[in-house]
């Protein structure tokens, strides 16, 4: 890959992956990618839990079966969940806003880097945004209060065709001035 935009086009939420096992060093990149995402202030308001084992990632799966069309996430080989942490803003900008007003974008934020480095892995990705986070934390030991970001569900892609991106029209949503 040696262009952002055609990553960009590449990436696409992967509903169905192979048997092939994820190696432990591509999750390692992944998660890199996200630590390397950008936050308001550098606040850095996230953690991340890899899960590999793969009897973990089963029980993960079934956190994710409250939409039924989720169901191929038994397939997943792997999961990458980001956790809201503290945010520590600066001084002056801690005086007019709560110190997470910008936590979940940077999440948002981070998740989407992991899930462009799995592209670049060779890997497929999708962020479920439906799933039992009081069992997610319960499986994990995550104190119960602590919010769920993101849940990523990785693997090998079952297909390799790229799909056409359904998007709104570039000349209907931006504007230059
Ligand atoms: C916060 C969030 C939650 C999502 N939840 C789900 C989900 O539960 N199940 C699913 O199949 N896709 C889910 N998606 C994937 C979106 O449906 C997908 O990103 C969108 O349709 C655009 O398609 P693309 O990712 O293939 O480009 C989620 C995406 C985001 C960002």
């Amino acid at each position: 890959m040696n262009n952002f935009l055609e990553l960009c086009k590449s990436r696409q939420s992967c509903r169905g992956f192979s048997e092939q096992p994820v190696e432990h060093d591509k999750l390692a990149q992944c998660v890199e990618a996200g630590r390397l995402t950008h936050s308001a202030c550098n606040a850095q308001p996230w953690s991340f839990v890899v899960i590999e084992n793969q009897d973990m990632v089963s029980q993960i799966a079934l956190c994710g079966q409250q939409l039924k069309q989720n169901a191929w996430l038994k397939t997943a080989k792997a999961f990458i969940i980001v956790l809201e942490e503290h945010a520590v803003l600066s001084p002056v900008i801690s005086c007019f806003l709560d110190s997470q007003y910008y936590a979940k974008g940077d999440m948002g934020a981070a998740a989407a880097y992991i899930c462009l480095e799995a592209t670049e892995q060779g890997l497929g990705s999708c962020i479920i945004g439906l799933y039992d986070r009081k069992k997610i934390c319960e499986l994990l030991n995550i104190p119960a209060e602590k919010p769920v970001g993101y849940v990523i569900a990785l693997g090998y892609p079952r297909e390799d065709t790229v799909r056409q991106k359904k998007r709104k029209a570039f000349e209907d949503i931006v504007r230059f001035v």
